[in-house]
């Protein structure tokens, strides 16, 4: 499992103690509003969500961190394989009062780093709703570029944005 430590943030799995906070920000409603629904009670749906996330990091190597700025957990972020589309994304949500510093692109940085320079993927992408422009500025700050709309689970028509590993070491 890989922890790292960026200019501002740290980055580790997620585990089990940490539900109660991540579902504060993960079940927040303007941060739930732009994500896939979880269902149930926020913490034990989040409990789930973090067993997901383990079991990547065992069998694949990656998966999203949690996000922590000191000793609290502002969001997750990182890469994820997506099974519907055999290839791997990277992912960001932050609680709102974290928004507007930087912290996200931050965290996508080290996830690309990560993902071209060690784990040797040839290509990133990035979804999220059309009208989902703050994650859509984070994607174009990282020089992603968008690509083509595509349906994924219970969402049609959302935007697709991607990088090579060629194009990530020229920016
Ligand atoms: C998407 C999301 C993570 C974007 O967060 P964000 O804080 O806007 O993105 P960044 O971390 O890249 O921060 C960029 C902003 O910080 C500002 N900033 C302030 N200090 C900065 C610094 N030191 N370095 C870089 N940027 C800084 C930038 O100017 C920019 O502000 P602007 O958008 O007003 O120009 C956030 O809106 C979110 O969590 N949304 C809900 C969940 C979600 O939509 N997730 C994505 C689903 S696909």
């Amino acid at each position: 499992m890989t922890t790292l430590q960026t200019e501002r943030l740290r980055l580790r799995p997620l585990v089990a103690g940490d539900a109660e906070a991540y579902a504060a920000v993960r079940c927040h409603p303007e941060v739930a509003r732009w994500l896939p629904p979880v269902a149930g009670e926020p913490v034990e749906a989040v409990r789930g969500t973090i067993g997901r996330f383990a079991a990547a990091w065992r069998e694949r190597r990656y998966a999203p961190w949690g996000v922590f700025l000191g000793d609290r957990l502002i969001g997750h972020g990182g890469l994820n394989f997506v099974p519907e589309f055999a290839a791997t994304e990277v992912l960001w949500a932050l609680h709102p009062d974290a928004w507007g510093h930087g912290y996200a692109t931050e965290v996508a940085r080290a996830a690309l780093a990560l993902g071209f320079d060690t784990l040797m993927l040839d290509l990133i992408f990035a979804i999220t709703l059309p009208d989902n422009l703050a994650s859509q500025a984070v994607m174009k700050r990282l020089g992603l570029t968008y690509r083509r709309r595509v349906d994924y689970r219970e969402f049609t028509d959302i935007v697709w944005y991607d990088i090579d590993r060629e194009t990530w070491k020229a920016v």
